[in-house]
């Protein structure tokens, strides 16, 4: 059985030793430096930009600039970024590339024969701006004075609504209502790798790009559509293959470096120069030039009656998506959803928008937008327990969606709603109904604080994923298989898997193989992976949205099948291709959110346990127990990683990273002062339950497990932290300095 299996993954060993070949490790001999010049204006119009004097600089090679950009406009989801700022392009653009609208946008790349070259010539290039007010957040947004983007009517660029019930029979029903406003911040991906990437020009013309990323078709096509090049084009022009690649997590699902080295590959081919180019940005780079986990604001009002059966919810999201949309507007599709949490829930109004402002995009991070709505939702919910008086696992019990629930959007939750189950099992191996059991004593620094010091607590919250893209996105994930044999051989003694999916350090590759081999019935050893070229594979989707188990294993199981009937007919090798299509998803109704948005969920519940040390406002997380249905664990090894590793990230988010934005400049774009996680931080015990309830369209039951265990941790650790002192945060990190200030608040108002 190679499903199921608990195998070591294909990678672990190179990964390990450093032998994995990163793109910054396979610079090609005789390579150029492509460096990247930022604008370094949040808000600023273009007047003049000479390169001139960057070519003057020895060692410089060219400059790319607007003038080399055939269309100059890029974005996943929308096309409103420039590739190039620039006075002198002369390509299609639907948005305006003389403004910089963010401090990362781009206004050259200078080619040269070495990075201190580059750099040299970076500095020589003279640009004159006019300085626009910079709209540095929600607030400044809002009242629209000045426009971000002048090709839309208001700075609330993209809105979505749900109507459901009657709001005011569900409020004249309500014994109790709670009521908050909330601020969730930034977040940094901070993956281990910055963006590194190498480019040449074949003797066939077709540029190929090699770096890493999340979906190398979707790079091609953008850099295709940048070159002016159709769809049909994209695959003699332009190769992307990936390298191995240092994380993810969202932060590589958007371009940085795809694009502009395709360009200037391209235009060291057109002067005639025989040469590669690479590059490789720096840790501050990086941080200034991706995109971030949204900050937002959200309101909620939420009313139940005495016995805790809810009647209404209204909620108000607002997400910055800061100076360009990345997939904004999908990520606020799921912070809508997952603002209303696991409930049934009759009554309600959510009006979500997303808003430019001058400052780092938004996109797409572990949990795309449910980290953000499901903050809310079970903070909501452990507040109206309280209020009530009643336990807030029972008050979830009393309103927990099930097999046949309606959703928000009026459809029904696709078969196989398990999240009853997984919140029981939760809370028994938690043993909520039991005094919590002492734990060893506070942290190893060298002076304990005295034990009346210290206050412990717990705290639950359970929560949904979509599995897959949304919302009526076209889902689809090409695999094709190759059984090799003797032509009288019953069975094929070795395979061969071509996949577009990316390994981003999550396990994919390994799970494809492993699904691979139970699928055509060879050992995993007999399985040679193919993946991520766009050259030798199918467009396999994103590694996004938890999906890629799910839709990989479909297309796996469906290439098999085609291989066999081949295998059977005697061909060798035997060719299977094949093309898995989801059950569809519906857009939402603009006026009432009416819809179908999505086929499949993975289910999740944490219970946290924590101790606040109430001299110093830190706070330590004993014990996590991370419950999750993840359909069928194709390797169990690789979705407890999965658990720990999303619990080490949300740990980070809800208690120490912060992230400073002030008009429009990210100020500590440093791990020095970005305080991501270390080994001594993060919890003593992460228990991972995996549950295997099966999805009635998963592959072998596969769903999902990427995202989910890190959207449910900040609400278990503020209710925790609740627990343990009466405070609750509507507002985190919970650094020492937030927590000290709010005991200090929670203390005056008891007086
Ligand atoms: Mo993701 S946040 O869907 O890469």
């Amino acid at each position: 059985m190679s499903v199921g299996a608990r195998s070591v993954r294909l990678d672990a060993a190179a990964k390990t030793d450093g032998s994995a070949a990163y793109a910054e490790d396979r610079v090609p001999a005789n390579a150029l430096w492509a460096e990247v010049v930022f604008s370094g204006k949040p808000h600023a119009r273009l007047l003049a930009l000479d390169v001139a004097p960057a070519l003057d600089v020895e060692g410089v090679v060219t400059v790319v600039t607007a003038a080399d950009v055939p269309v100059n406009e890029y974005g996943l989801t929308m096309f409103d970024q420039p590739v190039l700022l620039g006075l002198d392009h002369t390509g299609r653009s639907l948005v305006d590339p003389t403004i910089s609208r963010w401090e990362a946008d781009k206004v050259a790349v200078v080619v040269a024969e070495t990075k201190a070259a580059g750099v040299a010539g970076a500095a020589a290039i003279r640009a004159e701006w006019e300085e626009l007010p910079i709209v540095g957040d929600l607030d400044t947004a809002l009242d629209d004075a000045t426009l971000v983007h002048d090709e839309v009517a208001s700075n609330r660029y993209h809105q979505l609504r749900i109507r459901k019930g009657d709001l005011a029979a569900g409020w004249e029903e309500a014994a109790v209502i709670v009521e908050g406003t909330y601020e969730v911040p930034h977040q940094e991906h901070a993956y281990l790798q910055t963006e590194a990437a190498n480019a040449w020009v074949e003797e066939s013309g077709r540029i190929t790009v090699e770096t890493g990323g999340q979906w190398a078709w979707e790079d091609q096509q953008q850099i295709a559509h940048a070159l002016g090049l159709d769809e049909h084009e994209a695959d003699d022009a332009v190769r992307v293959v990936y390298a191995a690649v240092g994380g993810a997590f969202g932060g590589k699902e958007d371009m940085t470096l795809q694009i502009l080295m395709a360009l200037a590959a391209r235009k060291v081919a057109v002067l005639g120069v025989d040469r590669p180019v690479h590059t490789r940005w720096s840790r501050e780079e990086s941080i200034v030039g991706h995109h971030k986990r949204h900050r937002g604001r959200i309101r909620a009002r939420l009313g139940a009656t005495a016995d805790g059966r809810i009647t209404a919810l209204e909620a108000e999201v607002e997400l910055d998506a800061g100076a360009y949309n990345y997939t904004s507007n999908k990520v606020l599709g799921n912070a809508h959803l997952s603002v209303a949490g696991p409930y049934e829930i009759p009554n309600v109004h959510i009006d979500s928008s997303a808003i430019y402002t001058n400052t780092v995009p938004g996109g797409a991070f572990r949990g795309f937008g449910g980290p953000q709505g499901a903050f809310v939702a079970e903070s909501q919910m452990n507040k109206l327990a309280e209020a009530i008086g009643i336990d807030p696992v029972e008050l979830r019990r009393r309103n927990l969606i099930d097999e046949g629930s309606i959703g928000v959007t009026g459809a029904e939750f696709p078969a196989g709603v398990t999240i009853p189950e997984v919140l029981d099992t939760c809370v028994e191996r938690a043993h909520w109904t039991q005094p919590l059991r002492p734990v060893a004593p506070f942290s190893p620094v060298a002076t304990l604080p005295p034990a009346a010091a210290v206050r412990r607590g717990r705290g639950v919250a359970c929560g949904f994923k979509n599995v897959g893209f949304s919302f009526g996105f076209p889902e689809r994930c090409e695999a094709e298989i190759h059984l090799h044999g003797d032509d009288d051989a019953i069975e094929p003694s070795e395979v061969d898997l071509f996949h577009g999916g990316s390994e981003v350090g999550q396990g994919a590759h390994q799970a494809f193989v492993q699904m691979a081999a139970e699928a055509t019935g060879v050992d995993a050893d007999a399985v040679r992976g193919h993946f991520a070229d766009t050259a030798t594979t199918g467009d396999s989707g994103s590694v996004s949205a938890s999906r890629m188990t799910f839709m990989a294993g479909n297309a796996i199981l469906g290439a098999a099948e085609e291989a066999e009937k081949a295998w059977r007919d005697g061909e060798r090798p035997a060719i299977g291709r094949f093309r898995y299509t989801p059950p569809p998803t519906e857009v939402l109704d603009p006026e009432t959110g009416a819809g179908q948005p999505n086929f499949c969920y993975g289910y999740m519940a944490q219970v946290v346990e924590v101790s606040v040390d109430t001299t110093t406002g830190h706070v330590r997380v004993d014990r996590v127990i991370s419950t999750h249905d993840v359909g069928r664990a194709i390797n169990p090894r690789l979705v407890r990683g999965q658990i720990e590793g999303a619990v080490v990230q949300a740990h980070g988010y809800v208690l120490s990273e912060n992230l400073v934005v002030e008009d429009g400049h990210i100020l500590n774009p440093r791990f020095s002062g970005y305080l991501v996680p270390g080994i001594g931080d993060v919890p003593e015990t992460v228990d991972s339950v995996i549950l295997e309830l099966g999805d009635p369209n998963g592959p072998w039951g596969a769903r999902g497990v990427a995202e989910m265990p890190y959207i449910t941790y900040a609400p278990a650790v503020i209710a925790a932290v609740h627990d343990a002192t009466g405070v609750w945060f509507d507002q985190f990190p919970l650094t020492p300095s937030r927590v000290l200030a709010g005991l200090r608040e929670f203390a005056t108002v008891k007086r």
